[in-house]
């Protein structure tokens, strides 16, 4: 039996670890202690931090792991990467993983080469003058920190007396001691799932995003396909091939933000695992097929196949058109009742709550204050998106 160590335990790694489980792989998770509902789902679990390198490289060890994984998020890609070379397993490297997880490392490879980007300046934490750094970038700017998540420490600036706010809230939401400024792209957000195996590119699936404007842009839903025309897919395509090539990514899954602003795409940051918000699902939906066990696979060095479910192959799939979005709360607050009154069907792929009545949840501001999400597919990308619509009408989440 083939042992998997999955890192994180929360709503994105749970059809990770179920997926692992019907595939008759045995399933270890680690993760911080907390609320996870990836725990219960394991075969064993280890309460330890996923940043933890020598921790979890001593779990790897003693358990002799054949591969070692993650979906939905950037907290744990580094120690992928690390213990992926440390142990000879298939996954990405920790030079990859080390570019992947610093928006700065990661600007400043575009930068050098020649991958579209934001214009953008390192700032330390510790530099009072730092005014003078960012003086000839336009505004509006964006104050990032290099390794939060989920939109966290990302703040939009449109003039100078924001300026010490702005840090103070990136400062808050980083371990680093610097952070990026670069300016703000107006223009539409999409973005792209992708993965690289043995040096190729095996898919390029572009969605479209719905992005929650609060103080910053969050995602909080996808919809494939995205319609391109063939020479902004081909500058999509030629911008991500190229990130790709210099941050070094292979053996894993791709999840890319772009913006598109006059026709040119820019790339906004690149991950190197699948991502997040119902991402996994969009592309198991259109190509019609589980993604999270061409994911294991890769994980565990097995041969993996990328056509589509009919055997098309992915560049030339025609793909189920699907939507999907997250549930949010407008209220900081206690769920008092949660109603699904959806009928049965098929085109309704998916309803999920994550939490019970009586559990605490936030005013919707960033990705992990997300309540729940809907899934819709369709015979066409309208009808997808029209039964989503529906579907989110006929549910109701009382939060007091
Ligand atoms: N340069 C930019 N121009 C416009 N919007 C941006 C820019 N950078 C970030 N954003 C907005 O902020 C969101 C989060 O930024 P991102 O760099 O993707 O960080 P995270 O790792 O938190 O996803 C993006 O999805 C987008 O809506
Ligand atoms: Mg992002």
């Amino acid at each position: 039996m083939k042992k998997v160590l999955i890192l994180g335990a929360g709503i994105y790694q749970v059809p990770l670890i179920q997926t692992a489980k019907k595939m008759g792989i045995y399933t270890i998770v680690a993760s911080i202690p907390g609320n996870y509902p990836g725990f219960e789902l394991a075969d064993k679990v280890y309460f330890e931090n996923t940043t933890d390198y020598g921790k979890i490289l001593a779990i790897a060890r003693r358990e002799k792991i054949d591969g070692i994984i993650t979906t939905g998020t950037d907290v744990a890609v580094i120690t992928i990467g690390r213990v992926c070379d440390t142990l000879g397993l298939p996954g990405l490297s920790f030079q990859a993983a080390s570019i992947a997880t610093d928006k700065l490392k990661m600007k400043t490879c575009y930068e050098e080469n020649g991958v579209r980007t934001a214009r953008f300046r390192r700032i330390s934490f510790d530099d009072e003058d730092y005014a003078r750094q960012i003086s000839d970038l336009a505004f509006p700017l964006m104050f990032k920190s290099v390794d939060s998540s989920g939109s966290r420490g990302i703040v939009k600036v449109n003039s100078p007396a924001e300026f010490d706010d702005a840090r103070n809230v990136v400062l808050e939401n980083t371990r680093s001691n610097y952070f990026v400024v670069e300016e703000f792209i107006e223009g539409e957000e999409f973005g792209a799932q992708a993965f690289v195996r043995g040096g190729e590119i095996q898919f390029i699936l572009p969605h479209g995003d719905y992005i929650f404007k609060g103080d910053t842009g969050v995602p909080v839903g996808h919809f494939a396909p995205y319609a391109l025309s063939p020479e902004r897919l081909e500058d999509t395509k030629e911008q991500l091939q190229r990130a790709i090539r210099a941050m070094g990514l292979d053996n894993c899954a791709i999840n890319a933000d772009f913006i598109m602003k006059d026709g040119k795409t820019y790339v906004l940051e690149i991950g190197g695992r699948s991502g997040a918000t119902c991402l996994a699902e969009l592309v198991s939906i259109y190509y019609g097929y589980n993604y999270y066990e061409k994911i294991l696979k890769t994980a565990l060095g097995e041969p993996v196949d990328f056509r589509a479910g009919d055997g098309t192959p992915a560049d030339r799939c025609a793909g189920t058109p699907n939507a999907s979005m997250l549930l949010m709360s407008d209220r900081d607050g206690v769920i008092r009742a949660q109603e699904n009154n959806n009928p049965e069907d098929p085109d309704i792929v998916d309803v999920q709550f994550d939490y019970q009545p009586g559990d605490t949840v936030r005013k919707f501001h960033v990705g992990p204050h997300r309540i729940g999400h809907v899934i819709t597919r369709g015979a066409t990308l309208d009808e997808a998106v029209e039964k989503l619509h529906q579907a989110l009408d006929n549910i109701r989440i009382t939060v007091e």
